[in-house]
Order: C-alpha cells, then sequence, then structure tokens
C-alpha cells in the first residue's frame, strides 16, 4: 500500500521529528516508555519466542498502547498457549492486536455527545474512531476495515470493542460524505490532531479539502470497504446502531459514485465527456499519475462496470475496469441490502432492491466482460479490462485482487473460472507480478517494484487453499520472512532481511485472520494431530 518510498521516508522522517518536539517537555520516562513505534518495531525486543527464529516480542509497553481489550488479551492467550510452533505463536502474539496496540489514534465511545442509538443527526455525533494505517498518521478506509475485521467476531462479547467498530462506521461515513473519491484521511477535527502532508501537489477534481483529506485516490475499493465495515458489524452483532442518517447520506454519496463511474468515455452520440474524477500528480513514476491529463484511458460504453482510477495498491489502473473491486462491490452492494432488509422498515426495503438489482447488473457485468480465455488455462477472470475487448491479466498482492476472491464472498474456492485464475496468477510465467528470488517468492506489485513480494499475498493464498501443505508452506514462509515478529509489507526475494515498512497494521491483520481460520478449519495445523477446533 502507499506511498512511494521516497514519500514514506520522508513521513517516517517527519513523524520522529514530531514525536521529539512534542515529548521535549515530558519527563524521561515517558519518553523512554513510549517511543515512535516505526522506531521501535525495526528493532528487536525482549522476551524471545525460544523457537528457531527466537522472534522478539514487539507489543508496545502496556501504558503506550492505544486500546485496551480483556478479551483480545484472551484470545492470544488460548491461541498461542495451544501452538506448537513458539515463532508463529510470537508472530500471532504481536500481529492480532497490532491495530488495538499502536493504531487507534482517537477514540471517543459517544456516551457523553449523543444517545448510542437513535436518530444520529449531526456531524461527528456518536462514538468515533479514527484508525491510522501504521507509519502514516492517515486512515485508509480500505486498510482500516481490515485493520478491524481482526475484532468484529469479538464485538458481540467486548462492549469497548464494539463502540470501537461503531465508532470507525461512524467516521468513515463522515469521511465518504465529505469527499466520496478519496482513499485517505485526516484526523477528525474534534479529535484537536493536526493534519499532516504528503508533501505532493495533486491536481484533483472533484477539489478537496486538505484538512479533511491526506490524499484522493479514487478506488472503488475503498467504497466498497466502507460497506463492508458495517455488513461485517451487522453479521457479528446484529447491531444496527449504525443506522444513522449520516450512514444513509453517506450511502447515497456512494451510489453517486457508482453512477458516474460507470459512464463511459464517449456517449451514444461518439462525443468525449469528461470523467467526473481526474488526478494529476507531478511525478516520475507513471504510477502514480493518470494519463491523458488525469483522465485515465478510456472506457467503453455499456459494460455496466464501474471505473476504478486507482488499484488498492494505491498505483493506477492501466484499465479502468478494474474487475477484484468490481467483484468485491457485487457482494457488499448485495450484503448491504440483505442488512437492510433484516432491520426492516418500507424505505430500507426500497433501498435494498435498489442495491439488489446494482448488485445483480453488476455481476452480470463481470461475467460478460472479465472473463478471458487463456491459451494455457482456459476460462480466466482478467485483473482490468477496458470494455474494448482489451484486458490484464496479472494479478497484485494488494487485496481485493483476483487471488483473494473467494475471501471476499465472490466465488468458491471450487469454482472452475476462479481455479484456472488462480493457476494462472501462483505462475511465473502468466502473471508478470509472481515474484521469485532465492530467499522469498509471491506476488508482489508495480508499487514497491520487481524485487519485492508481498508477505499478504502468501496468506491470502494460504486462505484460499485447500492443501495442508500449500497452507503450510505459505505460513511458513511469511513466519521466515518477518524475523522482527511482524509482518512486513514487501520482502525482497533474495534477501529476507530487505523490507518495507516495519509498521504495517493491514498485513499483521490478515496473519492473524489466516491463523485463526486455520485454527477453526485445520486446528491439527497449528496444535498437533487430533486437537479441537479453535473458534474465539
Ligand atoms: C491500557 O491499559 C494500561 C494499563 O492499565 C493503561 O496504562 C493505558 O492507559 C490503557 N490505554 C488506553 C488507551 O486506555
Amino acid at each position: 500500500m502507499p506511498l512511494s518510498a521516497l514519500v514514506l521516508a520522508l513521513s517516517v522522517v517527519g513523524l520522529c521529528a514530531r514525536g521529539t518536539a512534542a515529548l521535549r517537555d515530558e519527563p524521561a520516562i515517558l519518553r523512554r516508555a513510549c517511543p515512535d513505534y516505526v522506531a521501535y518495531a525495526s528493532a528487536p525486543h525482549a522476551p524471545y519466542s525460544g523457537g528457531p527464529l527466537n522472534l522478539p516480542s514487539q507489543r508496545p509497553a502496556t501504558e503506550c498502547r492505544t486500546f485496551n481489550s480483556s478479551l483480545v488479551e484472551q484470545v492470544i492467550e488460548d491461541v498461542t498457549s495451544r501452538m506448537i510452533d513458539k515463532d508463529l505463536a510470537q508472530l500471532f502474539r504481536n500481529a492480532f492486536p497490532n491495530t488495538l496496540d499502536t493504531t487507534i489514534r482517537w477514540h471517543v465511545d459517544g456516551s457523553t455527545t449523543a444517545a448510542r442509538k437513535g436518530k444520529k443527526d449531526a456531524q461527528w455525533e456518536g462514538p468515533q474512531s479514527f484508525v491510522v494505517t501504521g507509519d502514516i498518521n492517515a486512515e485508509w478506509l480500505r486498510d482500516s476495515t481490515n485493520q478491524l475485521a481482526n475484532y468484529q467476531a469479538l464485538a458481540k462479547r467486548d462492549e469497548s470493542l464494539y463502540n470501537l467498530i461503531l465508532g470507525a462506521i461512524n467516521t468513515q461515513a463522515e469521511f465518504v460524505i465529505q469527499s466520496p473519491y478519496c482513499n485517505a484521511f485526516q484526523p477528525p477535527p474534534p479529535s484537536n490532531i493536526p493534519p499532516t502532508s504528503h508533501g505532493q501537489n495533486d491536481q484533483v477534481h472533484p477539489a478537496y479539502e486538505p484538512s479533511v483529506v491526506f490524499e484522493c485516490k479514487y478506488e472503488l475499493d475503498s467504497l466498497a470497504n466502507f460497506l463492508a465495515l458495517a455488513t461485517e458489524f451487522h453479521e457479528n452483532t446484529g447491531s444496527t446502531d449504525f443506522l444513522t442518517n449520516r450512514w444513509y447520506t453517506a450511502l447515497n454519496t456512494l451510489l453517486q459514485v457508482l453512477d458516474a463511474q460507470s459512464q463511459p468515455t464517449f456517449n451514444d452520440e461518439s462525443q468525449y465527456i469528461t470523467n467526473q474524477y481526474t488526478f494529476q500528480r507531478t511525478t516520475t513514476l507513471g504510477t502514480e499519475t493518470l494519463n491523458l491529463a488525469g483522465i485515465g484511458n478510456p472506457l467503453n460504453t455499456g459494460t455496466g462496470l464501474i471505473r476504478s482510477a486507482f488499484r488498492p495498491s494505491d498505483d493506477a489502473t492501466i484499465m479502468g475496469f478494474f474487475i477484484p473491486a468490481n467483484a468485491m462491490m457485487v457482494v457488499q452492494l448485495k450484503k448491504t441490502a440483505e442488512m437492510l432488509r433484516s432491520a426492516g422498515g418500507s424505505s430500507n426495503s426500497d433501498l435494498a432492491k435498489n442495491l439488489e438489482d446494482r448488485s445483480t447488473r453488476l455481476h452480470r457485468a463481470i461475467q460478460d466482460h472479465a472473463i478471458v480465455n487463456h491459451p494455457k488455462y482456459g476460462n480466466v477472470y482478467a485483473f482490468e479490462v477496458d470494455g474494448y475487448g482489451s484486458h490484464i491479466l496479472m494479478d497484485d498482492a494488494n487485496v481485493p485482487s483476483l487471488l483473494s476472491l473467494p475471501v471476499l464472498g465472490f466465488v468458491d474456492q471450487d469454482d472452475p473460472v476462479y481455479k484456472n485464475t488462480r493457476a494462472m496468477i501462483l505462475s511465473k510465467d502468466s502473471n508478470p507480478y509472481y515474484l521469485a528470488g532465492s530467499a522469498f517468492h509471491g506476488i508482489g506489485g508495480p508499487h514497491i517494484g520487481l524485487e519485492n513480494a508481498w508477505p499478504m499475498s502468501l496468506l491470502i493464498q494460504a486462505m484460499t487453499s485447500d492443501s495442508d501443505d500449500e497452507i503450510t508452506r505459505c505460513i511458513n514462509l511469511v513466519r521466515d520472512s518477518s524475523l522482527l515478529g511482524l509482518v512486513h509489507e514487501s520482502i525482497n526475494v533474495n534477501n529476507i532481511r530487505a523490507y518495507t515498512r516495519p509498521w504495517f497494521a493491514w498485513a499483521n491483520s490478515v496473519l492473524a485472520q489466516t491463523v485463526l481460520k486455520i485454527a477453526a478449519e485445520r486446528p491439527a495445523l497449528l496444535f498437533g494431530e487430533g486437537a479441537r477446533p479453535y473458534v474465539p
């Protein structure tokens, strides 16, 4: 995910500089106790695992953690006490709470500002949660939904987690209302945390307010993730507390974007029409801006697909009909419809019907325009298409990806087209971004470059596999490349010690989700022969 290595380096320097300034007048004990987590995560800490890799313990000191949950501590204890592999147990111990430990930059439970239930009409009323990606002090819609996915199953039993996720839905709704085309956001005004800048001078339409928006790359999956945060919460808790006027306004705003981004480049009279969204950055990196003066490549009319200007890696799409995000939108529109229907009421039922129709049409559009015949693998899903018949066959590690389609709920793992696609994208001969070297291999992407594969892709590979052997190989590769006890963004395929992003919360959440899925479905792999399944 985000930003070039250069920007990342600058922002890390920025964080350190701010940290030093803020702490200058504080007692020495505090300065020592709560170091900047980028620095903390970059060096190993005791106690060590005692396994062959002797992985370090990387949780911040208790008083430095950004959120506490005794239920999360209980899950860590339940899982790690049974795990045979001490290094993998240490990785889970660090990774599972990483979002709570380090990224809840601001949270209010709402009890003082407004009733938690009922009709919330005003901005920033009720519970709110600002969840940063890690080393950058901004919230990505996609990252934060995935970071919290870990805790959804616990929210029903832990009121503090319930309020944390409810707050995150409310906060995302404010972001979507304000700037539905944007991917990353600044701390909310009531937090009084100052905004930061990524230092780029972007020309974007529609214009945005830089005190609210950190970056404004239009990524269709950001909006699907806004829906996913609520549908997952509803599935796990049965709650409809987030169905406020603000949330409905956000949903309406989202639907307007879907309509605008379903428009082709040329109208029925063959006249060129400018897309509502354009983005230009002054950069030497082709993936960080859109060609044709910020418009992106032409897309054909009548496909029913929805454009995405950027990918979940924050790299520009080559062809704007990016299929994994369309697939995620199919699923989330349908789940949102089901959720609204279960909430009851005639307006919810009308809205549900509208969303269901959109989902059905979009699903058909994918079947009609995104399945192509590959000479070796047969029918496969394309990564991107343009509606003119051109397509791109590849996969990128970032989720939503083609590899993750079953995890997203779009297809069954046994779906024949998915199986063909999976075989294609896990092959070095067919996926240009399947990267392999002497030390590491997996799917990468253009974002970090051609020598770095991403642990996240191996975790998704494990979650979409039927084979104990493949699952074990993937997990072990991630374990062996996480020598600082946390999951990184990417790993150099020839040198496991060369990695990007010491503090990348999303990847740690995916590790935890993978371990919990194996614990529930294949307990023997973690706990030994004959072990009972573990479900938190
Ligand atoms: C978490 O608990 C520790 C120990 O009780 C405390 O020092 C810290 O302030 C708590 N953190 C939050 C965010 O509540």
